[in-house]
């Protein structure tokens, strides 16, 4: 029986920022950015928006085309916790009007998390193949002002549904792990902005790739030749380009340039325009490569490596399901990014600074996101939760 992801879609804000404008403002050159880390927009979270409605947003096509019955369980990945004890996705089951039965849970291990939240989906699924697990992985990426990571912001929320037989990608269940006790990358309780030390980051990435592909190799039959395309945990671009380099290097592949960036262009489109959305990347790259590759990907393998900072490494498998395009979710997306607005950068330090008020008072936000679900207030600390 295979199990896997049956239905993805993923949700971003309306507002976003051209890192032009953020070059010209720093005197820097654009391309740096378009070029260096391979970013061109960064989306920014309006104010009525935060981790719950960019999910609920997310996953309303998959309950509007396949209903709620059968979601036993409600995963929600997320390193933009709002709350240290209420899961985030409580409220994502009411406003999706999830059934009282359904288990709902959040995981956080920086940007891996919804990779664990998918494994254990699968693991759900294949002890119980009626039922049907909703993965939802939503972050909003925030670094310090003038820092070299403030390029890399972003935001966006992915939702999978894991079911039997799925119509988009069945998952292997060998994978290759690697976790090792590093500061590259972290968030102190008391902070709003992450905390990173970029280039060791980046270091740490690409040694948990070669750990992870090396254990994986271990575990699976597989070897590189047996993929045609691979998805990386995407902080910018560019990251997944040095990871595929060192792949192809590693395995003595002796790939050309182009057959190499043929195997991880299409899965960088949407991250280039969205910018880095932490647990949802990925999977948002899943879906860029679904969504805009020509050919036919039936039948072809996919090779995974999803990164959390501090660090986790994992690198899995799986293969496109033959019709898988009757399952996607394509123009809405292409509609949702082409609709987006742009801002300037005075809107874009108005945006970054907003922050949900800590006083316990009565707060209404105004209206910015264009999406089905809003953030509406907050009263004696209790966030407010609309559709609209
Ligand atoms: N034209 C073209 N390219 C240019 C250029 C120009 N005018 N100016 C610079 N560049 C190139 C540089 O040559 C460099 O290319 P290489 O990496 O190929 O050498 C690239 O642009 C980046 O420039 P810098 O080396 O000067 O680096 P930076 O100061 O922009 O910082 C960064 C890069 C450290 C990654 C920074 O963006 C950062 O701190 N980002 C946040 C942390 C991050 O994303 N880490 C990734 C791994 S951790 C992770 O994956 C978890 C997560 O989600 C955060």
């Amino acid at each position: 029986m295979s199990v896997g992801i049956d239905e993805i879609s993923f949700y971003t804000s309306n507002y976003f920022l051209d890192l032009k404008t953020l070059a010209e403002v720093q005197g820097t050159d654009p391309d740096k950015y378009y070029t260096g880390i391979g970013q061109e927009k960064m989306g920014m979270a309006a104010p009525d928006e935060d981790v719950v409605t960019m999910a609920a947003n997310a996953a309303l096509p998959l309950i509007e085309s396949a209903g709620t019955e059968g979601v036993s369980t409600l995963m929600f990945a997320t390193e933009t916790g709002i709350d240290q004890s209420k899961a985030a996705g409580i409220y994502v089951h009411r406003l999706l009007g999830l059934n009282d039965n359904c288990r709902v849970v959040e995981l956080k291990q920086a940007c891996y998390s919804a990779t664990a939240a998918l494994q254990m989906a699968c693991a759900l699924v294949a002890r119980k193949p009626d039922s049907k697990v909703l993965v939802i992985a939503s972050d909003i990426a925030r670094y310090d002002l003038d820092t070299p990571g403030e390029a890399t912001q972003g935001c966006g929320a992915v939702a999978m549904m894991v079911t039997a037989s799925p119509r988009l990608v069945s998952i292997d269940p060998e994978v290759g792990n690697y976790a090792e006790d590093v500061m590259d990358f972290w968030r102190p309780n008391y902070r709003s902005t992450a905390l990173v030390d970029g280039k060791y980051s980046t270091k740490i990435y690409l040694k948990a790739l070669k750990k992870a592909w090396d254990h994986f190799r271990y575990v699976s039959p597989l070897t590189f030749s047996d993929f045609s395309h691979f998805c990386y945990h995407l902080p910018f671009s560019r990251m997944a380009q040095k990871a595929h380099q060192q792949l192809v290097r590693h395995n003595k592949a002796g790939l050309s340039a182009e057959q190499q960036n043929a195997q991880i262009d299409k899965t960088l489109v949407y991250n280039r325009t969205i910018g880095n959305s932490y647990t949802a990347s990925m999977y948002i790259g899943l879906t860029s490569l679904l969504d805009n590759t020509a050919e036919d990907l039936s039948g072809k393998r996919i090779g995974f490596f999803s990164y959390g900072s501090g660090c986790v490494g994992e690198f899995f498998s799986g293969t496109v399901v033959p019709g898988y395009r009757d399952a996607l979710h394509a123009a809405r997306h292409h509609e949702m990014l082409t609709a987006r607005q742009e801002i300037s950068h005075d809107e874009y330090l108005e945006l970054y600074r907003h922050q949900v008020p800590t006083d316990g008072g009565e707060h209404r936000f105004a209206e910015g996101t264009t999406g089905r679900f809003r953030l509406a207030g907050i009263s004696h600390h209790k966030r407010e939760y609309v559709p609209r």
